[in-house]
């Protein structure tokens, strides 16, 4: 790291660590093992449900995929975080503003090179990032399936993370995979599952319980079981729609199982951790 780096990291290690304000956004990064298992799906729909809870959202999807939030928005997004950092634009010119007013960055194609930033860079883009500190409670993060270098910075350095994983025995192989990988840089991570595409209530506790069981051996405490999203029409043919099925079918099985999911987590005892700057600080500095 240049000199310049370790300074910024110096300055804003002491501010974030000081300051309560830092406290109040809060982080979580969506994952899984197998690819497809409705992440992003989970992830949109979650954060509108949050919104519905008077709760101010933003998507920053890492996903490069195919099925990235915009699409199932119906939106194309002009900017990317990338041409942020390419061009020097500001954070603003790159929040773009989706369904129901829900704001989101689309990350770009090879988001990896945020992590090779010039000095300049970093300091625009730890400066633009920094102002989104208080004015939104959520950051959600769609990352891609399974774990590349990048994705494994931005979720230790997130202050929740997601599995998604479907019933089958192989998604929940993978999943475990990931939560392996995650436990051997950090024993502490605060994991919770969410299984989607379930046939009956029965169905999600049966794979919930096996991937508990199997993390036994590995984890100090229990993982916490958000919820499970019934495999529901609604969401396919929302996606085909380009709609949230969240709006589009409100009352579909899948949209109360969401708001049941974002009730749930919402009442979980929060414990804020660094906010955006520490969050910013974990991704960017901490191997
Ligand atoms: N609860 C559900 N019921 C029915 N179909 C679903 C459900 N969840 C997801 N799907 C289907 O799975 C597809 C993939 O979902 P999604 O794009 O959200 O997965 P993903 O995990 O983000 O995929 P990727 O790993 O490629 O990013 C959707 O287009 C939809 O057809
Ligand atoms: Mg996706």
């Amino acid at each position: 790291m240049t000199d310049q780096a370790n300074k910024l990291r110096e300055k804003v290690t002491s501010r974030a660590e000081s300051s309560p304000r830092d406290r109040k956004t809060k982080v979580i990064a969506i994952t899984s093992g197998k690819g497809g298992v409705g992440k992003s799906n989970v992830c949109l729909n979650l954060a509108l449900s949050m919104e519905a809870l008077d709760k101010k959202v933003m998507i920053l999807d890492l996903d490069i995929g195919m099925a990235n939030v915009d699409v199932l928005m119906g939106v194309t997004p002009k900017e990317t975080l990338l041409s942020m950092l390419k061009k020097n634009l500001s954070l603003d010119e790159v929040l773009e503003t989706g369904v129901n007013g829900l704001t989101y960055i689309a990350g770009g194609n090879g988001i990896g090179t945020v992590f090779s930033m010039t000095d300049d860079q970093l300091h625009h883009f730890f400066n633009e990032f920094s102002s989104l500190q208080g004015k939104v409670d959520y950051i959600i993060l769609d990352t891609g399936a399974g774990l590349t270098p990048e994705s494994m910075r931005f979720l230790q350095a997130a202050d929740d993370i997601f599995i998604v994983l479907n019933p089958e025995p192989p998604s929940i192989t993978d999943a475990y995979a990931v939560l392996k990988a995650l436990h051997s840089k950090n024993a502490n991570l605060p994991v919770k599952l969410i299984v989607n595409r379930t046939v009956s209530d029965q169905e999600g506790e049966q794979a919930s319980a096996n991937f508990l069981r199997a993390s036994e051996q590995l984890l100090n405490k229990p993982i916490e079981v958000l919820g499970y999203i019934p495999d529901d029409d609604a969401v396919r043919k929302a996606v085909m729609e380009q709609t949230p099925f969240l709006l589009q079918y409100p009352r579909s099985k899948a949209s109360l199982a969401i708001n049941q999911i974002a009730r749930t987590y919402l009442e979980l005892p929060t414990q804020y951790k660094l906010g955006v700057k520490g969050f910013l600080m974990k991704t960017l500095f901490h191997k």
